[in-house]
């Protein structure tokens, strides 16, 4: 089982995303001796945005391309191969004014590339990273089973659009809110109930592996 474990949370030791990619990653590989991590933190190693070199070297014909567009794409290149080579992708991520942290937004914009993460033909556009599962741990500052919050999401709709256009369709977020905007004990509640979300998410994971 190969696992890509990706951060985007700007914090570091005091980060609860982080905390809880890190409990799901860590219990797989307790769990089994055969499971290999491929990490990826998206604040120490930040995609850059994309230029006007890399959107022309994208649209040509790999043959055709330039030693400037080749230099330009090849960070791209690297990432989309780490997407392929996973079966699962864990994915720690705060809640940003409602919607991903921009350095995701970054590395979005590096790895939805045609010809690699999805292709056009007369039939419409089809996503190429396929069998794959994805666990999302959303964290979020305020309650967001508040409906006037609820109605503010633009996460979960947005991931659930990109990532199916690139053919990952089986999504399962866990939701851990509020983290900061509430009591001690609102905050532990919604850190234990994601905790026992991760762990019933391992087990099924090695249920339907067997
Ligand atoms: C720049 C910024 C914007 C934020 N925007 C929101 C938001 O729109 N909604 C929300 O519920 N929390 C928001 N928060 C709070 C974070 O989502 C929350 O603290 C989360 O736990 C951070 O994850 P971390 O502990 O992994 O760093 C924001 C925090 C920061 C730093």
């Amino acid at each position: 089982m190969k696992v890509l474990h990706i951060d985007s949370s700007v914090r570091s030791d005091r980060s609860v995303s982080k905390q809880l990619s890190k409990l799901f990653v860590d219990s797989l590989a307790q769990k089994n001796g055969e499971v290999t991590i491929d990490y990826l933190d998206l604040t120490q190693n930040t995609p850059k945005h994309v230029s006007a070199l890399f959107i022309q070297g994208n649209y040509s014909n790999p043959e055709d391309r330039s030693l400037e567009m080749i230099d330009e794409l090849a960070d791209s290149e690297a990432l989309v191969d780490r997407l392929h080579k996973a079966d699962i992708y864990v994915i720690g991520m705060p809640m940003y004014n409602f919607s991903i942290p921009s350095n995701f937004k970054a590395f979005i914009d590096n790895v939805v590339r045609i010809g690699r993460t999805f292709k056009a033909s007369e039939n419409g556009f089809q996503g190429l990273l396929l069998n794959k599962k994805v666990y999302v741990i959303n964290t979020r500052g305020v309650d967001f089973t508040n409906e006037a919050f609820a109605v503010m999401d633009q996460l979960q709709p947005y991931i659930k659009t990109v990532f199916g256009f690139m053919g990952l369709s089986d999504i399962q977020f866990i939701n851990v809110h509020p983290v900061q905007f509430a009591a001690e004990e609102a905050r532990i509640k919604a850190i234990s109930k994601a905790e026992m979300e991760i762990t019933a998410a391992v087990d099924q994971l090695f249920i339907q592996a067997q």
